[in-house]
Order: C-alpha cells, then structure tokens, then sequence
C-alpha cells in the first residue's frame, strides 16, 4: 500500500501575499471551490489578523468549502490566534497554523528573544490553540537555517502540548536536497514525540530547489507538503504543487506515496490563478506551461507519432489538458454549445449558456473555428464574477505612425448610453482615455500584457493589466479578436471591480455607523 502524502495548498496565504497575486473576496472563493475539486487535504485560506479582508475570506472559505481541512496563519501569540479561530471556526475540519522563528538570525535581529523565550512562546502558543481546536499545526519559521537540537526542543515541547502538525519551512529557500533531507531525517529521529504528529514540509524556491527538497523530505519522513498552484509565493515562489503531485505519480516505481489529488483538476486550476491574479505561466514551466507538451523538434514529433512513450512520461490529458476533436463554427448551435462546454468541464446554468452563446457567436462570426481555448476565454471573461457597472458597447480607434490616435467609446451605464472620444499616445491609450472621460475615475496603468490565447492570426488575445486607482489597484482582464477591444474590456474590468469595492466600502461603513447609532 503506497503511503499517503497531505497536500496542503497555500496558494491563498503564502502565494496570495506574493507581488501581483492579491485576489478579493469572490475570488478567492472562486479559487478555493477549484482547490475542493481539485481534493487537495488542506487550503491555508489567508491570515486572518493581517486585515479584516483576509478574515472575512477565510470565514467565508471556513463556511464554504466543507470536504477540506481549512487553515488560518496566526503568530504564536493570542490575539493572532483568537483571531484565526474566528475566522476557521465554522469550517467542518478547521486548522490554526501557527508559527514563531527558530533561527538564531530571526531570534536575534527580528524577535529580539532568547531561544528559551521562544520555546516557551511556541509551547504557550500551541497550548492556547488547542483549547480551540484539535487540528493545531506548528511551523518554525526558518527552520532550515535554525540549530537543529533547538528545533528538536521546540518540536518536542509542541508535541507535548498537542501540535498535531510539525513544519520545517525553509523561509528563505536555502537548502540544498540533501541536506535539507538530512534535516528531516534528524527531526525524525531526534525527537522522541515525533510519532505523534505528522512531519510537514514548505520550501521556497529562491535557489529553484523547493521541489527537490521537498521531495527529498518526502523520502526522509514527511507526509506532508506545502505548496501553491503555478508555484506563486514570496520572491521566487513556494513548491509548485502540480510539479510535487505530478513527480509523485509519475514516478511511483521510485516514490511509493500517493496523494489524494484529482490530477485532471490542475489544469483548470492553473488556469483559473492566472485568470483571477493576471500572473501569466512561462511558456516551458512544467506540467502547466503552454509548452509543457508541446513537441516541437522532428524526431521528436516523429517517435511521438510512432510511439507516445518515446518523448512523453505522462499525458496532457492525465493533468486536465482537453485534445478536445470537437469543432465549433458559426453553424454550431446551442446543444452544441452546451454539450461542448460540458466536456470542457463548465455546468452552465441557462442564463449563463445564453450569455455565452451570444459571446460565441461573436467570436465565430470573426473566425472560421472556435477553439476550447476560445470558449474557455469567453466563460471566463464574459461570465464575470463581478457585478457590472459599466458595459462596453462600441470602441471605435485609429492610429498609425503618421496620425495622432483617437478613439471613441460607447459604454452603457444603468441602461443609459454614454458616448465620448479622446486622442492619446497609441489606439489603446486613447480608447482608455474616452473610457476615463465618461466614468470620470481615471486609473493609472501599472502593468499591461497581452499574450495570445488561440492560435492563427485572427486568435483571440488576452489582456490583463494592472490599474492604480490611488488607494487600491485591481486586475483587469479582457480578451477579443481585436487587441484594442481587449484593452478596452481589461480596462473596464478593473473600472467596473473599482465601483465594485467602493460600494462594499460604503455599504460597510453605513452598517458600522449605524451599528454605533443603536
Ligand atoms: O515561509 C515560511 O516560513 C512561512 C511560514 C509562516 C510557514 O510561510
Ligand atoms: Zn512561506
């Protein structure tokens, strides 16, 4: 019997904390539904005492999302803890994961503590949280870089105050294989309690090893790893976890583990994160880049055809990628439609078959096929999670490198028809400063992509880009056949998440105000 190996994903702590990754509240539920689907044991859900946006997300997580073990961070001291259990409380299988540095580097230049200071720290700590909840996680951050008989002290006083789960995080990413894997193997040997807790892992990648120290450990002892979707996180990134889960059962004869991960879900998770946060993969990033079963050179083509084992160790298919034979045109009709969407993993409700249908329309009326990856992008982006404010109706723009550019825009606003035009550095920059003039909130643009989605020259390409609104930025994203219609929509997607959260802000402090008038 293969052991099993807990995936804990903290694609929405760890990773969401990480430049370029911030997601609200929808979306994050958005991610953390995928996450249940995709059967991973744990989703650390954010940090709950770090702002009353990360508590309410992973309340709403807590209360959402019922076949995982959700966990809150919390340092090792009581307000952080009675703040986490708030929030994880109405999970069916909550975790406070707690943590406090064991380095002498942090102790003495960031705690500022003794390591007996911080020992009785961590023991209170766990003691406290468990009065809350059975499932308690102790992390020493730093970990990799702390005295390892002082680690084992520490774990041993965890332990014997209740820590169900151990873990060694290498904070900086410093390790190397095998002598993190020695590390593990210390701890296992070395404190005597080990057996009753479950050793963890959680590498980062700043020297691009946290995979391979991960794996290592999993050799040495743990049986559990931490991780995020894409690999997003601090600086370079936590372990991926689709490159753990697919190492793991691609390479069973070596790796006698198996997880509980729906190995067909990674796909659509991957690409569910780069949706939500605008944090493109690299094209030969493993399992989940664009490239990452893409055989290009001839002999390689050549063996693939005559034999799939010659270049492939797995299938796309076996990580979610569809080689859907389907093909959808402007013929196509809504069965079609909807029987397409299903075998690409969509359950459309009516409405929203509708609003697609419509978008798909438009895209075939401009190509000859539609690809999955056409129809992926027309959920995605037409099937908005939020709640618009304004509709784009037309852009119309001109440029070239004789004319100063000018666009025009229409957009719809609570069904009134609002029309202005503006001229600017470049189409784009002009079709963004008519939509400026008419929802008189202008942003700053911060970061701006565009990659193309499909393939030949009328592909559909898509954009996200970052605005500033002063206080806050957002994402937008926006895709068409046409790049300046793409921008366009990517820009009122940011605009329309802006109106968004100013009315959450004024409908929160209305509440609170009048809380404080009774
Ligand atoms: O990297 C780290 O040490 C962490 C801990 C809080 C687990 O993220
Ligand atoms: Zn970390």
């Amino acid at each position: 019997m293969p052991e099993r190996i807990y995936i804990f994903d903290t694609t929405l702590r760890d990773g969401e904390q990480s430049p370029g990754a911030s997601m609200n509240l929808e979306e994050k539920l958005l991610l953390a539904r995928q996450l249940e689907k995709l059967r991973v044991d744990v989703i650390e859900a954010g940090f709950p005492i770090s702002s009353d946006g990360d508590f309410e997300s992973v309340k709403r997580i807590a209360e959402e999302v019922r076949t995982v073990s959700i966990a809150g961070l919390a340092r090792a001291n009581k307000m952080d803890i009675d703040r986490c259990w708030e929030a994880v409380k109405p999970a069916a299988k909550p975790r406070i994961h707690t943590f406090i540095a064991t380095s002498d580097i942090h102790l003495q230049y960031k705690l500022k503590r003794t390591r007996d200071q911080v020992l009785e720290d961590a023991r209170q700590a766990v003691r406290y949280a468990k009065g809350f909840c059975d499932d308690v996680e102790f992390s020493a951050e730093d970990a990799a870089r702390s005295d390892l008989d002082y680690l084992c002290r520490v774990f041993e006083a965890v332990i014997e105050e209740g820590a169900t789960v151990l873990n060694v995080p290498d904070t900086v990413g410093y390790a190397i294989p095998s002598e993190f894997g020695e590390r593990i193997r210390y701890v296992r040997t070395h404190v005597p309690n080990i057996g009753k807790a479950i050793l963890s892992v959680h590498c980062h990648n700043d020297l691009g090893l946290a995979v391979a120290n991960s794996l290592t450990a999993v050799q040495e002892g743990a049986r559990q790893v931490e991780c995020t979707i894409n690999g997003i996180g601090e600086r370079a990134g936590n372990a991926s976890l689709e490159e753990i889960v697919m190492a793991l059962h691609t390479r069973r004869d070596l790796l006698a583990f198996e997880t509980g991960v729906n190995t067909r879900e990674i796909y659509p998770s991957s690409g569910l994160l780069t949706n939500l946060t605008g944090m493109l993969v690299q094209a030969n990033k493993a399992i989940v880049g664009r490239n990452a079963f893409a055989h290009e050179a001839g002999i390689h083509q050549d063996g693939i055809l005559k034999e799939k084992l010659t270049y492939e160790i797995m299938t796309p298919e076996s990580v979610g990628i569809k080689d859907s034979k389907l093909i959808m045109g402007k013929h196509s009709g809504r069965h079609a439609l909807k029987r397409k969407y299903e075998e690409l993993g969509f359950a459309l409700n009516p409405t929203e078959l509708e609003k697609a249908y419509i978008l798909f329309k438009k895209v075939a009326d401009r190509k000859k096929e539609v690809f999955d990856e056409d129809l992926i992008t027309i959920v995605r982006d037409g099937l908005r999670i939020f709640p618009e404010a304004y509709k784009l109706k037309y852009v119309q723009a001109s440029g070239g490198n004789q004319i100063l550019a000018a666009a025009a825009v229409m957009l719809e606003k609570d069904g009134a028809l609002l029309r202005d035009s503006a001229v600017g550095d470049g189409p784009i920059d002009a079709a963004l400063r008519a939509i400026d003039r008419i929802t008189g909130m202008p942003g700053r643009l911060m970061d701006y992509t565009v990659h193309s989605v499909t393939k030949g020259k009328d592909a559909v390409g898509e954009v996200h880009m970052k605005v500033d609104f002063g206080t806050i930025s957002f994402i937008g994203r926006g895709a068409s056949t046409d790049v300046i219609d793409a921008s366009a929509r990517a820009y009122l997607n940011a605009i329309n998440k802006m109106v968004h959260y100013q009315m959450a802000l004024a409908e929160h402090k209305h509440t609170e105000s009048a809380a404080g008038d009774s």
